[in-house]
């Protein structure tokens, strides 16, 4: 894959965005690899956290505006099946992290949503400045970040394509850290291998009841979470972190 670099540190994966000289901007290639990489690793099991990434000056400057929307038309857009693949993204199991350096704008910022945890450089600048081109974010920016930091500061985000700093998002929610610029992507590694060593069982069920919260009702949500929380005392992981814990040593989670 050229669009998109992985390398594996089992048990996490770091996914980098490699269209440098056009800030990451999100072309239907890098999005075709992108989605493949990512279920490849799914399927994985020697892999427990992904990290999606790209580089120091841009995590991706959104859709490709010059090869994606100069000529483009409606039907285009709809053949281009652009729904298809972020919904595949969605449906990653595994626990991804978005580490943003630098821009992380339309598209971008949408991707970084679509992660289940948001982490910034102290460079991080998010936005969705899709008004300026006469159009608005069409993968899930005004939903996500509508759900993410309420409607006002959405709205306000959207109407004008302001670009908010790292300090900024993690003040919204948007952000669950922010790094120093020299060890960001480090910081971001070790976050996921500290999710990677719980066990992977309870880290599915909890990354699906958390997204339920943002798609159903209270009494749904609730209902979902119980169940969940019942089916994981069926699990050996189960065992093994209350044995650990009665017995003061350090669990080790199999998955199981
Ligand atoms: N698509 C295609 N090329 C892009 C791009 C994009 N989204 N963003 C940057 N590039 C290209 C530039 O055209 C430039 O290429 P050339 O050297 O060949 O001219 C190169 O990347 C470097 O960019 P700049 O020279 O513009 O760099 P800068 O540091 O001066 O500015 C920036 C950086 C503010 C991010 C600016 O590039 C910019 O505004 N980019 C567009 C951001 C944007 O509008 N994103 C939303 C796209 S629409 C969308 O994403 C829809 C959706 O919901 C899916």
């Amino acid at each position: 894959m050229a669009n998109v670099l992985v390398t594996r540190e089992d048990p996490i994966a770091v996914v980098q965005l490699n269209r440098p000289e056009v800030l990451n901007a999100l072309s239907e290639e890098l999005m075709d690899e992108l989605v493949r990489a990512l279920e490849e690793l799914d399927d994985d099991k020697a892999i427990r956290c992904i990290v999606v990434t790209g580089n120091d000056k841009a995590f991706a400057a959104g859709a490709d505006i010059k090869s994606s929307f100069v000529e483009a038309t409606p039907v285009s857009m709809l053949e281009q099946d652009l729904t298809t693949r972020w919904e595949r993204i969605r449906r990653i199991r595994k626990p991804i992290v978005a580490a943003v350096s630098g821009y992380a704008l339309g598209g971008g910022c949408e991707l970084a949503m679509v992660c289940d945890i948001i982490v910034a450089s102290e460079t991080a600048q998010f936005g969705q400045p899709e008004v300026n081109l006469g159009i608005i974010p069409g993968a899930g920016g005004t939903q996500r970040l509508t759900r993410t930091v309420g409607k006002y500061v959405a709205m306000e985000m959207v109407l004008t394509g302001r670009r908010v700093k790292a300090d900024e998002a993690k003040a919204m929610g948007l952000v669950a850290h922010v790094y120093p610029a020299a060890s960001w992507l480090d910081d971001a590694k070790a976050l996921a291998r500290t999710i990677a060593e719980k066990p992977p069982i309870a880290i599915r069920l909890a990354t699906e009841a958390i997204d339920v919260a943002l798609s159903s009702t209270l009494d749904a949500g609730l209902e979902f979470e119980r169940k969940a929380f019942y089916l994981l005392f069926a699990t050996e992981d189960k065992k093994e972190g209350v044995d650990a814990f009665v017995n003061k040593r350090k669990p080790t989670f199999r998955g199981r």
